[in-house]
Order: structure tokens, then C-alpha cells, then sequence
């Protein structure tokens, strides 16, 4: 029983010391960070998010795309992320600003999607890519987000939003369309945003080799 006065004090240190580690350091390091002024186009680094692209952000938090897909361009000695031309350099703190759900991770089944807005500007590409991730790379394990389409009788002229491209199985059936829901525009419209190409001070691109 005589213990006992030392053992609580040394839970004390144990939790306190985890604690001022993980959640005080960290609070006091990164609750400063600031969006810059960018001289370029009068905006600020890292920009805002367009208005249909913040609703994205929510469509894919709400459909777990992070369970497969990191948004975290990692160190260049340590990884190989920039190597594989994920991005231009490493994604820092400030880079999550603007976000409401940020999505780091080191482990990841796709690619790291943090610059996918810098890889492709074209919202046709993703939509058959949500609908049938097997007619765009045959192997992929990637699932289908079908549900976030309409197939639709054409009526009169196919509308001007129609999936184009859709082959083999993917196709929908002579007569009928493919046809993104708001929620799959906005979630395209997310995708096209991501674009960390802007250089901050503390994560300049690495030297060229
Ligand atoms: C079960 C794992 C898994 C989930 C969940 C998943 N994906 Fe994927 N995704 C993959 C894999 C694997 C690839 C790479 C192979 C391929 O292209 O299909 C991929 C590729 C992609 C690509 C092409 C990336 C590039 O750089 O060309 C995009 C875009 C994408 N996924 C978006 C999404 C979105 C948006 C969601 C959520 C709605 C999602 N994925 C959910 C596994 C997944």
C-alpha cells in the first residue's frame, strides 16, 4: 500500500508526458499556421476550394475513399511517392488548411490522390472511372461507385452530361445514358481541385537530379 502514492505519479507522468508529446506540441506548433498571401494571383496558399468541390469533399469522406487513397505526398528519401510523380514535393500541414477533413495516411491500395488535380483535368475521365473502375484499368480492385450515376432512357437528344466512352459491359444498354447525380459532379469537381502545386516556404520542390 506504501506504493501506491508512487504508482499514481507515475501514471501521472506516463499519460502527462503522452499527452504534452501528442496533443499540447502539436497543438502549439501547428494552431499558429496561417494561409499565405499569394503574390501570383492575390489569393492566398493553399487557395480555397471551389464552391462544388467542398461539397465533394464531403462525398468522398462519406464514401470512404480514403480507406484506398492517401492525400499525403510523403518525404523524398524515405519514399518513393515523389519518385513516382505524386507530386512535385512533400505535403505539409499548411497544405490542410482549407480542408474540413484532411486525409493523410502512409498506407494506401491507389495512388496518393493529393495532386490528381494536376494529372488530369478531364471530369469525363472520372466519372467512368467511378462507374466502372474495370473498364479503365481491367485489373483494378478499385469498386464501383455505380450508385452515384443514373441510367436514364434518352429522351430526345442525349443530354450533354452523359458519360461518353463506356465499353464492353460498362455500356449502357442502346437507347439509355449514363448520367452523373449532383453528388458525382461535386466529387469530380473535388478531384479536379486536388493540386498542391504551389511551392511554400517550408516544402520546397527537391533539387532537380
Ligand atoms: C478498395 C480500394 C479502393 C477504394 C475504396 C477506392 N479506390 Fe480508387 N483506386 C483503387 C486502386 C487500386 C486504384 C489503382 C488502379 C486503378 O486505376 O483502378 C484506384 C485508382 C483511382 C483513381 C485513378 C488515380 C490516378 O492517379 O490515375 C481515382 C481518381 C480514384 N481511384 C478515385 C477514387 C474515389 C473518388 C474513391 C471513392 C469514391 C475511390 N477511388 C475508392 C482502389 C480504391
Amino acid at each position: 500500500m506504501k506504493k501506491l502514492p508512487s504508482l499514481f505519479f507515475g501514471i501521472l507522468v506516463l499519460f502527462g508526458s503522452a499527452w504534452i508529446g501528442v496533443v499540447a506540441y502539436s497543438y502549439n506548433n501547428l494552431s499558429v499556421l496561417e494561409p499565405l498571401p499569394d503574390e501570383e494571383t492575390g489569393g492566398t496558399l493553399p487557395p480555397t476550394l471551389p464552391g462544388l468541390a467542398v461539397i465533394g469533399e464531403k462525398v468522398y469522406a462519406a464514401n470512404g475513399c480514403v480507406e484506398c487513397h492517401s492525400q499525403q505526398v510523403r518525404l523524398a528519401p524515405l519514399t518513393t511517392d515523389i519518385a513516382k510523380e505524386l507530386g512535385k514535393r512533400q505535403t505539409v500541414a499548411r497544405d490542410y488548411l482549407r480542408r474540413t477533413t484532411a486525409f493523410p495516411g502512409s498506407n494506401r491500395t491507389g495512388q496518393d490522390l493529393s495532386n490528381y488535380g494536376a494529372r488530369n483535368d478531364d471530369a469525363n475521365a472520372i466519372h467512368k472511372k467511378l462507374y466502372a473502375p474495370r473498364s479503365v484499368v481491367p485489373w483494378s480492385t478499385m469498386p464501383s461507385y455505380s450508385y452515384l450515376y443514373e441510367v436514364r432512357k434518352i429522351q430526345g437528344q442525349p443530354s450533354n452530361e452523359s458519360v461518353v466512352g463506356l465499353t464492353g459491359a460498362a455500356a449502357p444498354k442502346p437507347g439509355y445514358e449514363v448520367v452523373p447525380t449532383q453528388k458525382a459532379k461535386a466529387l469530380a469537381a473535388y478531384l479536379l481541385s486536388l493540386n498542391q502545386s504551389y511551392a511554400l516556404p517550408e516544402a520546397p520542390p527537391p533539387p532537380a537530379q
